[in-house]
């Protein structure tokens, strides 16, 4: 049933994404996203005081977007449009439904149509090097969002989140919960699959490392036992972080591996992947408050978020999509004004060709204990929207 309606739902963002080819400007439409309840999802904009000088007036900057289908990347794109115009600049925002060839001929028409600056999300960065090679020759500033820009050095800065952290923030959260020390010192066990992210993702990869720097050593010991054996990034990771290839390894793993013994922990880097555990998990007869595992997330999408509240997701990890925003406009600054944007990291990113100056944002994990807190009273979400 659910998977009808997702598929049906998906057609729907596909024959929009088309029509996105087709037209010019991509706004984000909400509403053709995968993303239930993606319309009203939106945080707040925060596009900053009305005052704000119009520093970026006569010149435009294109911000390329992977998708639609999850909602972070709508609510990133309405952020970033929000505060550049806040500053006088014209936007072009573009979204690539997970197309790669789709991002690259968004690209070219960016640099074409004579974007000053261009802030990229990619898809598969691995692809856009001979396109970033173009904007570097027309003298094109680029700036990396959220996804590092591999083998280029046409990259000026990289704004996004702390991402090897968000992967020991998953970890350390299982650990935390389950009481694994304990679990080890008794000799007792749980199960645990895992469902890691794109391969063509820098950040999927990250992850997984963060993951299994505080997992590891636990399944080693034998008290987390991973029945379908796939416990690597090679055999765990899923393209283009797709919700029904989730849906389906966690079918294929209930039926497997799980017909006498209950999984206990669904270890997923993304709330899409979430979702998908949980159709299998329905379809397979696990009830919340029963025998419902533990699950993670990644995003505190406004369904994760709203999941959580009703025990059908554990956890997710919070990225506050306008802090982001805000560090990435002030590196199209420095960019375009000669200004200098604040950094905090300038090690951990080497793309193959430089180490890309920085600012990394903190990840922070949410759970029914703390989502008040951090995401109502931040302002993230308000309590209407979550009991919609
Ligand atoms: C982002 C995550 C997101 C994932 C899937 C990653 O690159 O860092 O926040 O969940 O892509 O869209």
């Amino acid at each position: 049933m659910r998977k009808k309606l997702l598929g049906a739902l998906l057609s729907v963002a596909m024959v929009a994404s088309m029509l996105v080819g087709c037209g010019s400007k991509a706004e984000p439409a909400a509403a053709d996203s995968a993303a239930p309840a993606a319309t009203e999802a939106a945080p707040a904009a925060d596009a900053g005081s009305d005052t704000a000088e119009k520093t970026g007036a006569g010149k435009k900057v294109g911000v390329a977007m992977p998708t639609q289908s999850s909602e972070r990347w709508i609510n990133d794109g309405a952020n970033m449009k929000a505060k550049l115009e806040e500053l006088g600049y014209e936007v072009d925002l573009q979204y690539a439904e997970d197309d790669v060839q789709m991002q690259v001929s968004q690209i070219e028409n960016m640099i074409a149509s004579g974007v000053n600056c261009l802030v990229i999300a990619s898809i598969d960065s691995g692809a856009l090097v001979n396109v970033e090679e173009q904007a570097k020759a027309a003298g094109i500033p680029i700036i990396a969002y959220d996804r590092l820009l591999m083998d280029t050095d046409a990259v000026s800065y990289y704004a996004t989140f702390d991402n090897k952290g968000v992967g020991t923030a998953i970890g350390e959260y299982i650990k935390e919960a389950k009481k694994l020390d304990e679990a080890k010192a008794n000799g007792e066990s749980y199960t645990i699959e895992f469902f890691m992210g794109s391969p063509d993702d820098n950040n999927a990869h990250m992850l997984y490392a963060g993951v299994m720097e505080v997992l590891q050593p636990y399944l080693d010991d034998g008290t987390l036992v991973c029945k379908s054996g796939r416990t690597s990034f090679d055999d765990t990771c899923i393209l283009r972080w797709s919700q029904e290839t989730a849906q389906q390894n966690m079918e294929n793993y209930l039926t497997g591996f799980y017909a006498d013994e209950k999984l206990d922990i669904a270890c997923t880097a993304f709330d899409g992947f979430a979702y998908g555990c949980k159709a299998a998990l329905e379809g397979a007869g696990y009830t919340v408050g029963e025998d419902w595992p533990l699950i993670t997330g990644q995003d505190a999408e406004l369904m994760a978020t709203k999941n959580i509240i009703s025990g059908y997701q554990t956890m997710s990890i919070y990225k506050d999509t306008r802090l982001l925003a805000d560090k990435c406009v002030t590196m199209v600054q420095a960019v375009l004004e000669g200004k200098d944007p604040e950094i905090n990291d300038t090690e951990q990113y080497n793309n193959n060709k430089i180490v890309v100056p920085s600012y990394l944002c903190t990840p922070v994990a949410v759970d029914q204990s703390n989502y008040k807190e951090i995401i109502v009273d931040g302002g993230y979400y308000t309590e209407e929207q979550l009991a919609e």
